[in-house]
């Protein structure tokens, strides 16, 4: 980064901040100076990095919410928490995501990739929005991945009920990642919040395929320990997220896809204003918000 981001008396919040590429962004941000509360299921793990932020961000804080978010009520807790303890949030960073073998549901009864990897960041945002827009300018960072290209929302079968395959669900959530960021940047035009999706590139060193088949875990095994040219390390996948949630660089740039730590072309499909809409209304119907509740 050409000039290193200056986020003292910053907040910013990081979902999958215990592990893998959004640990790697939490102690990033907290180096260049934020108070950063994470978010994972893993208490352990979570302490461990809480304690690393505090470490690093000299008089910031850090705040561990443990917390499943493929539960609707977790993620509306975790947002009544934090607006309670905080003032303020500049940055969230919607990046936990699932990628899993075998379809399973929700204790909403929904299915996990779908409600995890989307409904969570769509949820969550809706809900801390007014402290984002009251803290303008900020950010709003979603993880993605590059197999959002591969990705097409199925509206017939949308929780994958008739035909799960996990590639197809993985890129149908990490589309409507791109989907969602986009609709979301347009509804906050004029309020100083900016909307962007990051694609870490293929970091095989994560603990990303813990939920993966057998043979797809020992393929990523290997791959972690191979050098090969198309895999990066979680520094250097974190870096693209990073760049997009803190670098001054990019103050004011919205709606956009970040892939090797620069503005990139996102599919075609993530460009179609029919889906986007559609997929914004329904999407609310599931979380059970109003879809015009984010219009400023
Ligand atoms: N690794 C890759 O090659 C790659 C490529 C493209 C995109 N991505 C994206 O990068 C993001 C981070 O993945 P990663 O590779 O860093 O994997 P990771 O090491 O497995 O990290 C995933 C994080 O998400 C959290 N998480 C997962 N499910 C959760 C749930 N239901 N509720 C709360 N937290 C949950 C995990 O926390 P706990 O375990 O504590 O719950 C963990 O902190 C994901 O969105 C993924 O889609 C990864």
């Amino acid at each position: 980064m050409s000039t290193k981001p200056d986020l003292r008396n910053q907040v910013a919040l990081v979902t999958g901040g215990t592990s893998g590429i959004g640990r790697e962004t939490a102690l990033k941000l907290a180096e260049y100076g934020a108070s950063v509360a994470i978010v994972g299921r893993n208490r352990k793990r979570g302490r461990k990095v809480a304690k690393e932020i505090e470490a690093r961000n000299g008089d910031g804080w850090a705040e561990l919410y443990v917390g499943d978010l493929a539960s609707k009520d977790n993620v509306r807790n975790l947002a009544a928490e934090f607006e309670d303890r905080h003032d303020r949030l500049d940055l969230l960073v919607n990046n936990a995501g699932t990628f899993r073998h075998q379809r399973s549901e929700t204790v909403d009864g929904i299915e996990a990739t779908f409600a995890i990897n989307h409904l969570a960041p769509f949820l969550l945002t809706h809900l801390l929005i007014d402290l984002l827009v009251e803290s303008a300018p900020a950010r709003v960072v979603t993880t993605t991945s590059e197999l959002h290209e591969n990705g097409t929302i199925d509206f017939a079968d949308l929780e994958r009920e008739r035909d799960y395959e996990d590639m197809a669900a993985y890129s149908q959530s990490k589309l409507a990642n791109v989907l969602f960021t986009d609709e979301l940047a347009r509804r906050l035009d004029g309020t100083g919040v900016t909307a962007t999706t990051a694609n870490p590139g293929f970091v095989p060193e994560t603990a990303f395929t813990r939920e993966a088949s057998i043979r797809g875990r020992l393929t990523l095994g290997l791959f972690s320990i191979l050098p090969l040219p198309f895999t990066k390390s979680v520094e250097e996948g974190a870096e693209t997220v990073i760049r997009a949630a803190a670098s001054p660089e990019y103050d004011g740039v919205t709606g956009e896809y970040f892939s090797d730590g620069d503005v990139a072309e996102s599919s075609d499909e993530s460009h179609d204003a029919e889906v986007r809409k559609r997929l914004w209304d329904v999407s609310a119907g599931f979380v059970g918000i109003s879809p015009d509740s984010l219009d400023f």
